[in-house]
Order: structure tokens, then sequence, then C-alpha cells
């Protein structure tokens, strides 16, 4: 199964086209301090400079928990990274975050993007959802403003080719073909019925899978549509079970995934495996399921390799576990990486001009805790690796 994966893993495509930046307008240098009082300790020599990354996610709503977790990963970033006192260009560097909640809304998440512009910071990681991190790329690339994202996987993201965009975790090119591959290969089902949310992610993660499973000869014997709002599939259950599927493939968020196990378990659905994409692989659905044993049919697809086989991921994970007790979904390790690659192209400049720093970010050879980080010449994470995932006795447990 590996080489398999491996090989949908690394289904990139799109070219780069011109971008320009806005530089970031140095602060106005601190007005001169009045004479201290005999005896006062001599200040620091060198002199500190504020740079502010931000980052966009939903904290409010029922996505919070993977938006919180997100914004950890880059808490946790800028702390380790203020620890190490950066310099650069002769200065004492502070990262400080500016988290601002996009709601997974894509109204919400232009705006957002554009306050973050407003606000000149040096870099944005963000966003989390597919649908608001699309529109979002076109706010940072108008500002000049680089973005990189541990979370949105529709390949489209790329195809504009803003210079401004980066992803750090494999698309739905790959989740949506290696997932459709062990369907028929591992466990050689026959048919599949496809429901999906009509976001970004969820209607462009299901497609991928549908088309993956026609190549490989599985019957699609049903297409639903939910949004990511609704809690009531019954009506759409009650529709797919009347074709006896193998597998439902749903396309979307654990919200709405795990109220979705307990109603098939409500409809007698209790053999049909329950496929989806990284926004149904959480920690949080298996809560969401409330103890319906369908939670044990989820297998669903990751990008990036599992923790334990992340190059720092074990030891990231404990970490991350004593400062942000049971918040860990997804992302953080890649919100943390993003951050950490940012600075590591200011670094590279010597400057957190975002006009200086941007071309750097393509040139990125960073080691990071989730992978070593390079790029297609697009923005896309080179050899992105995945991972599928099933849970045994509720617990999500790696399958690769
Ligand atoms: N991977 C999910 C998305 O793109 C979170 O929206």
């Amino acid at each position: 199964m590996n080489a398999k994966l491996t090989w949908v893993a690394v289904l990139v495509g799109a070219s780069l086209a011109a971008a320009c930046g806005k530089k970031e307008e140095a602060p106005a240098p601190a007005p001169a301090a009045a004479p201290a009082p005999a005896a006062a300790p001599a200040p620091a020599a060198a002199e500190e400079q504020v740079v502010k990354i931000g980052h966009v996610a939903p904290v409010s709503g029922p996505q919070a928990h993977y938006g919180k977790d997100n914004e950890n990963g880059v808490r946790m970033a800028i702390e380790d990274l203020n620890a190490q006192n950066v310099v650069i260009a002769g200065k004492k560097i502070k990262f400080e975050i500016q988290a601002e909640d996009d709601a997974a809304d894509p109204k919400q998440g232009t705006a957002a993007a554009q306050k973050l512009c407003d606000a000149k910071v040096a870099g944005v990681v963000g966003h989390l959802n597919s649908g608001t991190t699309i529109p979002a790329s076109k706010v940072y690339n108008d500002c000049g403003i680089p973005h990189v994202t541990g979370a949105a996987t529709n390949p489209n993201l790329t195809k504009p080719g803003y210079k401004t965009t980066y992803r750090i975790i494999a698309n739905d090119n790959a989740l949506g073909a290696g997932l459709a591959f062990y369907a028929a290969d591992d466990l050689k089902l026959k048919k599949v019925a496809v429901i999906d949310d009509r976001t970004a992610y969820g209607q462009g993660v299901a497609e991928v899978f549908k088309n993956t499973a026609k190549q490989k000869g599985m019957e699609v014997v049903d297409e639903q549509f939910t949004t990511d709002k609704a809690t009531d599939f019954m009506a759409i259950l009650t529709a797919v079970k009347a074709k006896n599927p193998d597998a439902i493939f749903f396309g979307g968020m654990d919200p709405q995934g795990g109220p979705m196990l307990r109603q098939m378990e409500q409809l007698g659905m209790s053999n049909v495996k329950f496929f989806g994409g990284d926004g149904i692989c959480t920690a949080e659905i298996a809560k969401l399921a409330a103890g319906a044993k369908t939670l044990g049919n989820v297998i669903c697809a990751e990008g990036g390799a599992s923790i334990q086989k992340m190059p720092g991921g074990t030891e990231w994970k404990a970490k991350y576990d004593a400062k942000y007790p049971g918040q860990f979904q997804v992302y953080s390790p890649y919100t943390y990486d993003a951050t950490m690659l940012l600075v590591d192209a200011m670094k590279r400049a010597d400057s957190w001009d975002p006009a200086v720093y941007t071309p750097k970010l393509i040139e990125s050879d960073y080691q990071g805790v989730t992978a070593k980080i390079a790029f297609e010449p697009n923005g896309e994470l080179k050899n992105a690796a995945i991972t599928l995932y099933n849970y045994v006795d509720g617990k999500k447990t790696p399958l690769n």
C-alpha cells in the first residue's frame, strides 16, 4: 500500500504566475527615552523589533476545535522562536501572533485576510478550510503578504500561481485518490455512495474519490448532498441505504461526520464502511459519534506522515499535550512548521519585509517537525505523503 500512496501523493500541478509584493512599512522609531534616573541599569544592546505573524482559522462555531488546535501550533512556534532570540537585520526579533477568526465562512475569511493586510503582518499561517483559504489567497496576493496553509487541501488553491501561496500538506488529489485505491485494491469494495457538504473542500475531495473509484472499476451507486451546517442526515442516509452500498464516502468535516455515523447506526447501516478525507480524521469525531459502533467503520486519510513517523513528531506532541491538554486534532504540527518556515525565509533574506523575503519561500529546504519542506514551483509541497487511519477502540490509529 505504501508505494501506491506515495504515487498518488505526488499529483500536483499548476504553474507560477508573477505576483508583486508590497513593502511592509517599518514602524516609526521609538521616541528617545527621558534621561534615566541615576543608577538605572543599561538597556540591552540589540534593539527589539516586533514582527507580527497572522493566523486565521475558525475559532468559533462547530469547527472551533480544529481552529484552536491550529492556533495553538502557531502560538507554540512563536514561543519557541522568542526563546531562540532570533536576530534579523541586526535586530532582536520579538514575534507576536495576530489571531483572527473566520468561523469557516468564506466572507469572514476574506475580511480577516484584509484585516491582516491592513495590520501589515509579516506573513500569515492559514487558513484552515479550502472554502476560506482560496478566496483569501487573492487578498494576500494583492497585498503582497505570503500565507502558508497546513490544512486547506483543495488543489485549486495553487492553480492561480500566486507567489504568496504555499501549502505544506498533501492536497485532495492525493487524499481522495489514496482512499479510492484502498477501497478498491485492499478492501475489494464494489459499490460506493458519495455524500458531500457542497464546500470547496467537501465537494472537491468527493469528486476526486468518485472519479478514481470509477477508474478502479467501482460503481458509484448514489450521490447525495448536505451542507456544513446540517446535523440531520436521516433522509439522505435512507436514500443511500436503499442502494445497498459497501461504503459511503463523505466529503466534509466532523461536525457532520459524527452525527452521520450515529444516524447510520440508527438506520442499521452497521456494515457500511465510512470513508473521508482529513476533515473527518480528527480526535473529535470519536466524541461526536457518541459511542456509535459505526466509528469502527471509518477509514480516513490525512496529508503527511502519522505523528509517530514524523521526524520530530513524538517529542513535539508530548510538548504540545503538556501545553494544550486534550486539544490536539490534526493540523497543529503543520501550523507550527508553517510559522517556522516563514521565519526561516525571513532569516535567509535577513528581512521581515514580505517584499524581500517572500521570494525565499519557494527556495525553502526546511527540516520541520512534520517533514522536510521544499516546494514545487506552484507552492505545493514536494513529495507529500499521506496516511490512512481507522479508529480502534475509539482511538485514531494509522493504517500505514
Ligand atoms: N482539508 C480541509 C479543507 O481543505 C480542512 O477544508
